[in-house]
């Protein structure tokens, strides 16, 4: 059985002291939902406070990039050693990273391969552009961005693997859940390939404008183990809510 796994990416978002507000506002509610494991991305900036703040506590702690080096003249980077103290997960191939700081898949495979060396995990994120999806080459570029970035990489049991479309994120247009099931079933098949039996037990997140509205339909599918939540997840009431709804649909309460 698949835990669900629900992730706030918070981008560029939050000064250190609103981090910490925001947490200190989230945590209780949060830490009564059972069955989900619940993850926070901050900024770089405030995973050293928030890791002091949630050192006892179930929710967990990701970044949002990392540097595949472990240490050296790397001018403005951060390495997976350097993470290794402060959080659990690394956000790694996220759209963002792809389209506005030019990483590929090499790059990509590269920080999956430091991050897993460091005893971290990754929550990797794959998905097509609205152009990829209009010519129909969705599991094509889904399955080239798993294949490339997990090359060389063997199985690690806390593995997450985000589907987000690049037309769904940011935009408040998400996927039909139906659609985003289909896509979460074939990366099941292509971990299935890669890792045998044990790669379906990974957990596949959507990810994409997702809301306390819609998260009850999208894990109500098959292939949906939870979400990756970008703009709801800086909103302290409605996160929590987002969590709660992923155990009810699981029927975990
Ligand atoms: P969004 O972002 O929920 O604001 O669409 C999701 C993401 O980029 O991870």
């Amino acid at each position: 059985m698949r835990i669900p796994i629900v992730a706030g990416n918070w981008k560029m978002n939050t000064s250190v002291a609103e981090a910490i507000s925001k947490v200190e506002s989230m945590k209780g509610p949060l830490e009564k939902i059972e069955g989900v494991d619940k993850v926070i991305c901050p900024p770089f900036v405030s995973l050293f406070p928030l890791s002091n703040l949630l050192s006892s506590s179930s929710i967990k702690l990701g970044a949002q990039n990392v540097y595949f080096e472990e240490k050296g003249a790397f001018t403005g980077e951060i390495s997976p050693l350097m993470l290794k103290d402060l959080c659990t997960y690394v956000i790694l191939g996220h759209s963002e990273r792809r389209g506005y700081f030019g990483e590929d898949d090499e790059l990509i495979n590269l920080k999956v391969r430091a991050v897993v060396k460091a005893g971290l995990l990754p929550i990797l994120c794959v998905g097509e552009s609205g152009e990829e999806k209009k010519e129909g080459r969705t599991e094509e570029v889904v399955g080239r961005q798993l294949r490339m970035a997990l090359r060389e990489v063997s199985l690690q049991p806390g593995l997450v693997i985000a589907y987000e479309p690049i037309w769904a994120i940011g935009k408040g247009i998400a996927a039909s859940p139906e659609k985003a099931d289909d896509i979460c079933g074939f990366i099941r098949r292509v971990l299935q390939e890669l890792y045998g039996d044990e790669g379906k037990e990974t957990r596949i997140q959507y990810g994409g404008s997702v809301t306390e509205d819609n998260i009850s339909s999208f894990v109500r599918e098959e292939n949906i183990d939870g979400a990756l939540v970008g703009g709801a997840s800086l909103e302290v009431e409605e996160f929590p809510h987002i969590v709660q709804k992923v155990a009810e649909a699981k029927g975990l309460k």
